[in-house]
């Protein structure tokens, strides 16, 4: 069995709720899966970049756990391997990783067996006894079908009850159950185990600056707020866009498709941070209750409003690529949806006849996450023979990744003695006032949840009202595989079909592209608006 060797403990501390800006308490990290990729190529990453920033606390433990025979010496030289591929040549920053591999300890195990529980508590009893870090925070990083099991050993095993001054936490990853009664019945088997405020479901989206920052856009800003309704806005586009396919993944994929994958939690994350009710606080309760109010109140989504598609053979990047079903361990006749597109409904006083577009996909020609926010236009567009549908359109433009930033198109008066109309932008890009911050996205759950912030993290009801959102379109899929499937080339925009489910309500989707100025054009508007 491994051993423990971190500094000893000095002080007690308690198990209560710690302001942001503190240092962690002392910790014992338990990662299962540690092997897994999640582990090497995020985890380890964000605790490295935590090390930098000086964010984890002295008297911390990492107590690494799969299957894999192996000694705490290879782990180490593992993720040593992968975070060297990982940095650029010779800017890895050996005091930082070197602090952090110290307290790295592998533990050969099967956690599907009862003694490997006993053997765990044995381990952090005496490591314990030797250092005093009497918290536990384990970290799932494991595949769905382990997270209750595991729980539930934990608990039986007595590591998950809380005392003053120990605290005892669980991450669970993505993604928390695969349709709504598998994601009811995983919440059931492990709040049998553990309180709520004990569990952090992960959606790793929640890790982004950007996502994080539209709370502050709508809510530090004066100017937003007021305009934030069906009085002023027209409709919303969120669009996830990938380039890649679906690399080594095709087992996984084939059972779940662009839907479950993107849409109930990824998505729906970014739908409910747009969309929510101002929290009385930015307490993690207050935050999360207005996010699940928004998530309860989408319309059941019919057939008529989702599109689903799959890709095809392509072009990526002047490279061919093959179609979604030569990937392998796909079926040659996969009926799996790498796309889909929809318009939600949100039934409430704010949100009443606006609709939401949400669409996300694979191999689609350009890797972006946005969020485009349409104002009304004018009412009125001053001469008679310019239809007010010709002016360029206000859009907010969050860009939540790559390029991170915001801009807002409106309307600008051409120079010259004619009265001509065109659109233009302000533009803000966080590179142009921020220092860039070493980060792969988990850093801030990671520290969140060590200093016991669950604002970040999905709540049960939340990820069950997101589930209860799609379910019924989940349903009617499985029923007919194959009706009303559409396919796009690798390299495109996604099905046409797509297009039109916009064209039918009078509007259109923006492009897919990483080139901002799109944002200031209508699509169907090439030349500028002369009124005069
Ligand atoms: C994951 C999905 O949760 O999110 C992947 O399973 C997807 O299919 C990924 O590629 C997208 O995340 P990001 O941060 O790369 O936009």
């Amino acid at each position: 069995m491994a051993t423990v060797t971190t500094p000893s403990f000095k002080g007690a501390e308690t198990a209560s709720k710690a302001p942001r800006g503190r240092q962690p308490q002392s910790t014992a990290l338990v990662i299962f899966g540690a092997g897994g990729d999640l582990t090497k190529r995020l985890v380890v990453p964000a605790l490295y970049h935590l090390v930098q920033a000086d964010k984890l606390p002295n008297r911390l433990a990492i107590i690494g756990i799969d299957h894999r025979q192996q000694t705490s010496e290879q782990w180490r030289q593992d993720v040593t391997n992968m975070m060297q591929t990982l940095t650029p040549a010779g800017t890895l920053d050996a005091p930082a990783w070197s602090w952090l591999i110290d307290r790295m300890h592998y533990m050969p195990a099967d956690f599907s067996q009862s003694e490997t529980f006993r053997n765990l508590r044995e381990l952090l009893v005496h490591q314990k006894e030797r250092n005093g870090a009497a918290n536990l925070l384990f970290y799932l990083a494991v595949g769905e079908r382990s997270f209750g099991p595991i729980v539930e050993q934990l608990g039986h095993a007595g590591l998950t009850e809380q005392s003053e001054g120990a605290w005892r936490r669980v991450i669970i990853e993505k993604p928390f159950g695969h349709d709504l009664s598998s994601a009811m019945a995983l919440n059931a088997q492990i709040l049998r185990v553990l309180s709520e405020d004990q569990i952090y479901r992960i959606d790793h989206f929640l890790g982004k600056e950007t996502v994080q920052n539209i709370l502050v856009l709508r809510f530090a800003n004066g100017i937003f707020e007021p305009l934030w309704n069906r009085d002023h806005i027209d409709h919303v586009q969120i669009t996830a866009a990938e380039t890649i396919g679906v690399e080594g993944r095709g087992r996984f994929y084939e059972q779940i498709g662009a839907l479950r994958d993107m849409v109930p939690n990824h998505l729906f994350q970014l739908l409910a941070m747009i969309g929510m009710e101002p929290p009385i606080s930015f307490d993690a309760d207050a935050v999360r209750a207005k996010k699940s109010e928004l998530l309860q109140a989408i319309h059941p989504i019919s057939s008529e409003n989702a599109i689903r598609g799959q890709y095809g053979a392509g072009v990526m990047l002047e490279r061919k690529v093959p179609g979604y079903r030569h990937e392998p361990n796909v079926a040659p006749d996969s009926a799996t949806e790498t796309f889909v597109a929809l318009k939600l409904g949100v039934d409430n006083w704010r949100w009443a006849g606006v609709p939401f577009y949400l669409r996300t996909g694979k191999r689609l020609s350009a890797r972006t996450t946005e969020i485009a926010i349409q104002f009304r236009q004018a009412p009125y567009a001053l001469f008679r023979d310019t239809p007010v549908e010709r002016l360029p359109a206000n859009i907010l433009m969050l860009r939540i990744q790559p390029d991170e930033g915001l801009s807002v198109s409106f309307s600008a008066k051409r120079p010259g003695t004619e009265i001509e109309i065109d659109g233009v932008a302000m533009d803000f890009a966080y590179r142009d006032y921020f220092e860039p911050v070493a980060t792969v996205g988990y850093e801030t759950l990671i520290y969140d949840c060590l200093i016991g912030d669950a604002t970040l993290f999905q709540r049960a009801d939340t990820v069950e009202a997101a589930w209860r959102a799609v379910q019924g379109l989940i349903d009617v899929w499985a029923r007919d595989a194959t009706a009303e499937f559409h396919n796009y080339a690798a390299g495109s925009a996604g099905p046409t079909a797509a297009d039109r489910l916009l064209a039918r309500d009078g509007r259109a989707w923006l492009p897919i592209s990483t080139d901002h100025s799109h944002t200031v054009i209508r699509p169907d508007i090439a030349a500028p608006v002369r009124l005069r």
